[in-house]
This record gives C-alpha cells, sequence and structure tokens, in this order.
C-alpha cells in the first residue's frame, strides 16, 4: 500500500486507530485534531475489553437449532466472558425451558441469552425467557413488534434480532431494539441473509449509528481475520454460528464435527425439511449426500420418505427421514452421512475441534495482534 506523504500516514493511523476503538472500547475520536489530542498515555490507560451489551467482549455464540447450543456450550461461552445464546425449542415447553436456562445458570453465574424462532409457536416459551430475566433474547425468521420489545424491557432483557435485510433491520431499529445481529448469505444454518455482509453491514451501521445500535456480522467469521474484517466494515461485535458448532461442548454429534474439520465447501440450498419449514434456505455441507440429490424435484419433501434414523430433541424422541432438515446431535443413530449439515462458507478455515473458550481467546487476542502487527506502522 503507497503510503507516501505524512498527511497520508496520518490518515491511516487514523483509521486504523478507529477500528482499534471498536476493538478495545476506547472512546472513539470523531476527527483527527481529538484523535492527535488523545496522547499515548490516555490510549493505555482506556484500553479494555469491556464489549458490547454489559459482556466483557463483543462476541456472540449464536443459538444453534434445534439443541445444538446446550447449556455446556453457553455457558462455556459466557464464563469465556463472550455471549452464549441457548435455542429455545420449536414448539411450546415452558417447563422445560426454565429447567434449560435453571441448568445453565448452575454451569455459570455469568449472564447469557435465548434465541427464540418466531416462524415456530412461542408464546409460552416467551413467558418463561421474561420471567427467568436472561440477559438477552434473541429472535430470528420473523416480525419483531414493539410489544415484544417493550415486554422485555421491562423484564430487564434486552432484545437483540438476527435479521437479513436493510428493510428487515429498518422495522427492528423502530421497535426500539438493543443491537442488531446482520445475517449475510454466507451464513451456516438456515439463511435470511440477501447478501454479503461485507455490503449490508455497513449500510446497516450506517442506517442505525445515529441510534447507538451496536450492530454485529454473521456469517463465514470462523477467526480473527474475520473478526477484524467486521470491525473494519463498522460492527461493534461478530456472532459465529458454524466456529462454535465445532468446540468440545456443542451438543452435534461427533462424526457431524468431524465433517466440519475435513470439509471445504458449502452450498446455499432449499434442499432439506422442505415440508417442516417450508420457504427457508439454508447452508449445508457438500456432503456426498447432498452432492448427489441437491437438484431434488421440488414437489419432494421429507414427508414422504424413509425413516434414516432417531434422535431426541429437547427430551423429545423423534425420527428423522430422508430430507429432513435435522441435524444430528449427540443422541442421534442411523444413517448420519444421509443427514443435513449445517455450516457456514468459513468452514474450510476450520481445522480443529477446540474447547469454546479456547475459540473466544483466539479471536480477542488474535484480533490485537492482528491489528498491532499488520496494521501499524
Ligand atoms: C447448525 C446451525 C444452527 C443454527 N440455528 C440457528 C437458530 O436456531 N437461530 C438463529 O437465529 N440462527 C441459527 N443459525 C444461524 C446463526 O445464527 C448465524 O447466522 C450463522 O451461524 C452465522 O454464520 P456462520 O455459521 O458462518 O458463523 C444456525 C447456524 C448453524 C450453523
Amino acid at each position: 500500500m503507497g503510503l507516501g506523504t505524512g498527511e497520508e500516514r496520518a490518515c491511516f493511523s487514523w483509521v486504523l486507530f478507529a477500528m482499534e476503538s471498536k476493538l478495545f472500547n476506547l472512546k472513539f475520536p470523531t476527527n483527527k485534531r481529538q484523535f492527535e489530542a488523545q496522547t499515548e498515555v490516555q490510549v493505555k490507560e482506556e484500553m479494555g475489553w469491556r464489549g458490547i451489551l454489559g459482556f466483557e467482549y463483543g462476541i456472540v455464540q449464536a443459538p444453534l437449532g434445534p439443541d445444538i447450543s446446550g447449556p455446556e456450550l453457553v455457558a462455556a461461552v459466557a464464563n469465556a466472558g463472550a455471549i452464549g445464546i441457548l435455542r429455545a425449542p420449536d414448539w411450546e415447553c415452558p417447563d422445560y425451558l426454565r429447567e434449560l436456562i435453571r441448568k445453565t445458570r448452575t454451569l455459570t453465574d455469568k449472564p447469557f441469552g435465548v434465541g427464540i424462532v418466531l416462524a415456530f409457536p412461542h408464546k409460552e416459551n416467551l413467558k418463561i425467557i421474561l420471567e427467568e430475566k436472561v440477559a438477552i433474547l434473541q429472535l430470528y425468521w420473523g416480525e419483531v413488534t414493539k410489544d415484544i420489545v417493550l415486554e422485555a424491557h421491562e423484564a430487564g432483557v434486552k432484545v437483540v434480532p438476527q435479521i437479513g435485510s436493510f428493510e428487515e433491520a429498518k422495522r427492528a431499529a423502530d421497535t426500539g431494539v438493543d443491537a442488531i445481529i446482520v445475517q449475510g448469505h454466507e451464513a451456516g444454518g438456515h439463511v435470511i441473509g440477501q447478501e454479503a455482509i461485507i455490503s449490508l453491514v455497513p449500510r446497516i451501521v450506517d442506517l442505525v449509528a445515529s441510534r447507538g445500535i451496536p450492530v454485529i456480522a454473521a456469517g463465514g467469521i470462523v477467526d480473527e481475520r474475520g473478526y477484524v474484517a467486521a470491525l473494519a466494515l463498522g460492527a461493534q461485535g461478530v456472532c459465529l454460528g458454524t466456529r462454535f458448532l465445532a468446540t468440545e461442548e456443542s451438543y452435534a454429534h461427533p462424526i457431524y464435527k468431524k465433517k466440519l474439520v475435513e470439509m471445504n465447501e458449502t452450498e446455499y440450498t432449499n434442499v432439506f425439511g422442505r415440508a417442516r419449514w417450508p420457504g427457508a434456505p439454508h447452508r449445508v455441507l457438500k456432503t456426498p449426500f447432498f452432492s448427489e440429490w441437491r437438484n431434488l424435484p421440488s414437489h419432494e419433501n421429507e414427508a414422504n420418505q424413509p425413516v434414516i434414523g432417531r434422535t431426541t430433541i429437547h427430551g423429545v424422541e423423534k425420527e428423522i427421514r430422508k430430507f429432513a432438515g435435522t441435524v444430528p446431535n449427540k443422541t442421534t443413530t442411523g444413517d448420519l452421512e444421509s443427514m443435513v449439515m449445517y455450516a457456514g462458507e468459513g468452514v474450510g478455515v476450520i481445522r480443529e475441534i477446540l474447547p469454546a473458550a479456547q475459540v473466544v481467546k483466539g479471536l480477542v487476542e488474535g484480533a490485537q495482534i492482528l491489528i498491532k502487527q499488520h496494521f501499524t506502522s
């Protein structure tokens, strides 16, 4: 990069300082003069990792359906200072959900969140989340209403929807949410994201900047490089699904975890779970089974297919049919190779299954090193 003149170098330093400000939670100077006035000593004194939404770090572990982000994973993430999010069942089961939250509290005394998919029955579950006063209510795939946000705020719960378009972000911001997760098309699992985060995130950052709503980028981020890139786009946090799926504490089946390490390619598709959750595209690993069936005729779905396995989800035993949208968890038996395996585009960078705390530490320390070693003159 040609940073010839002193003026250019000063400008570049200011851009870097802006990135560091987000990363280290410094008071961000709004002009170059303020930047120059902020001495190096001040910078060092103020440096800290206060994160977002009252958490230590701006790192979010995405809720992983249907039960992959269970108490063990969420507690491990919370204990590491990041934002762990449980996933509420897709059916009303308030007592079970209360137990799930309480079990998580036996493993951590740190705050955490619960995610709800609004496309499924959720009213009773929502009541429990508010009664239990978890720190964060994460919402996905449905309209966020002012009523939900008000109710949550009255209970002292922060609301963080995951959205996939500029219009959806606008509607969510108008309801008074506390932060917005912007999901890009790169994301693993079900994908509401309509475009890549490199274009979507800055637009939404500009949209909500004046309202002080932190933007969290989701999709394809698995390490410090993605973290720093998201900060450069204006995000204050990152939300990772696939990277936390590939951890020791996730409730994914060991064979699924092994595939996340071995395989590099994903595809955006609608082959799986068409009957249960119509109109919900998803990104999956390009397994041999998926490659064979990727052009599944549009009239086919899982409903009339043979049973290929069994599983227990949130305490309920279920059959898994061919082309079902159910990923293999630790209890799943049967033909696992033919089951859906969601993953984001960053999967090719995942080389090993790690403890969740190590993922958090790697992101935080790696980002600091990356900025200091590679982007400062
Ligand atoms: C296995 C799996 C399950 C997911 N389940 C949910 C879910 O229940 N609710 C939700 O809001 N997002 C869910 N997501 C999407 C994540 O919130 C997030 O957008 C995505 O994981 C980000 O992309 P990445 O996987 O490349 O990190 C899921 C993702 C994966 C990989």
